[in-house]
């Protein structure tokens, strides 16, 4: 195990009601607040009333940025900037899921910055101070509300690229999963794979942690249990509850203390959204078992082994390889159960762009789990 530092200083308010408690805590970081959020779904579902209803009653003052998309432009960045400096905004209060959490995370950073916030994205030393964040989670997937990475698209250049800072971590994140309820099941089965996929990042990497990759097995398990409930039954609380807390958990840095994580598949899948916008998750279980297939080799057969007898429930049975394939079968079973296509194909993508999104990727994957070339 490598040396880190482990440190998570997001305050968490998880379960039904908590939003009550939003104005109280945000009135403990700021009282002038940039609401930040997406295409609409919280004004539909009542929970912008709810968050509203708080912060006035604790006298914090709210100004709104609507129209982040998912995959969040970093133009949503620039305008949300704009709007601070306009206001004197003080506090980020993002409310959705990790593309109006991310887009908030920038945004905290790019209030004091006096030009493109891109440069912040491709020279993180630029960052010289972050506003406070303090986030509601709608959506069980990235992580974003208790980690201090947000990932920024700019559809000019076609790249996406991840803005991370010490300060971007929220420093509170209310998670009510009744708030999950009306996801629909294209973005419950995206936000599972997503969850699955963060750890299995950390799983499939060169160091081992005893502790760290039982604790991963715990994560996809209970993504296995309870993705598929949530699909077959959007307002089961129990199973909205173990995702959203697997996915704080899957990303919090707990899970990769101590082994590196190269983050390969993710890499790969940055460059498909870059170039066709498509939904996080949905990318990864596309790439992930292909992914699996072409790492598996006699120095990486145990850890498959481990994750087809640990996850799910495979017999060794002496027969390890057998065992290994069994587990990728089992990973791209659960996928199709979720109802997520199985190839790039069925997303609109053929192969016209393909040695283009390689070569952009370049050496970064050099160090993978298993080193990868274009
Ligand atoms: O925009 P609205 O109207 O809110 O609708 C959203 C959006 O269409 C909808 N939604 C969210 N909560 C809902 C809801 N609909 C009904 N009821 C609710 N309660 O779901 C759609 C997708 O939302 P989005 O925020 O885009 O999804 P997600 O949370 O999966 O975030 C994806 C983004 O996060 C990045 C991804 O690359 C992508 O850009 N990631 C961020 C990470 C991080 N910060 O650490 C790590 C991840 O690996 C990932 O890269
Ligand atoms: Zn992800």
């Amino acid at each position: 195990m490598d040396n880190f530092v482990w440190s998570i200083p997001t305050e968490i308010y998880f379960g039904k009601g908590q939003i009550e408690r939003l104005g109280e805590v945000a009135k403990k970081y700021g009282s002038r607040a940039l609401i930040v959020y997406g295409g609409g779904s919280i004004k539909r579902n009542g929970i912008f009333d709810a968050a509203t209803s708080s912060l006035r009653a604790s006298g914090v003052e709210y100004f709104e940025l609507s129209g982040v998309e998912p995959n969040p432009r970093v133009t949503s960045v620039n305008r949300g900037a704009e709007l601070c400096r306009e206001h004197k905004i003080d506090l980020l209060l993002p409310i959705g899921g990790g593309s109006s959490i991310d887009c908030a995370k920038a945004i905290a950073a790019a209030a004091f910055y006096d030009g493109d916030a891109w440069d912040l994205v491709k020279d993180r030393s630029l960052i010289t101070k972050v506003l406070p964040i303090v986030t509601v989670l709608t959506l069980a997937a990235t992580g974003s509300e208790m980690d201090p990475v947000g990932v920024i698209s700019n559809m000019d250049t076609n790249e996406k690229r991840s803005i991370g800072h010490p300060a971007m971590c929220p420093r509170a994140s209310i998670m009510d999963p009744s708030y999950t309820f009306t996801v629909n099941a294209w973005h419950t089965a995206a936000g599972t794979a997503d969850i699955m996929s963060h750890a299995m990042e950390n799983y499939f990497s060169p160091k081992k942690a005893y502790l760290q990759d039982r604790m991963t097995e715990a994560v996809l398990k209970t993504c296995v249990e309870y993705g598929i409930r949530a699909i077959r039954d959007p307002n089961d609380y129990e199973a909205r509850a173990n995702l959203m807390w697997a996915g704080s958990w899957a990303i919090n840095g707990t899970l990769s203390a101590g082994k590196g994580v190269p983050w390969s598949v993710h890499g790969i899948e940055h460059q498909l959204s870059a170039y066709y916008d498509i939904t996080h998750g949905v990318g990864l279980a596309i790439v992930t078992p292909h992914w699996m297939d072409y790492v598996l080799s006699e120095s990486t057969l145990d850890r498959f082994v481990d994750f087809a007898v640990n996850v799910w429930g495979i017999e060794d049975g002496g027969d390890k390889w057998a065992a290994a394939r069994d587990g990728i079968a089992a990973l791209r079973d659960y996928f199709k159960a979720l109802g997520i296509p199985m190839t790039l194909h069925e997303v609109g993508i053929d192969d016209k762009l393909i040695d283009t999104m390689a070569e952009n990727l370049g050496g970064s994957l050099s160090r993978g789990y298993v080193p990868l070339t274009p």
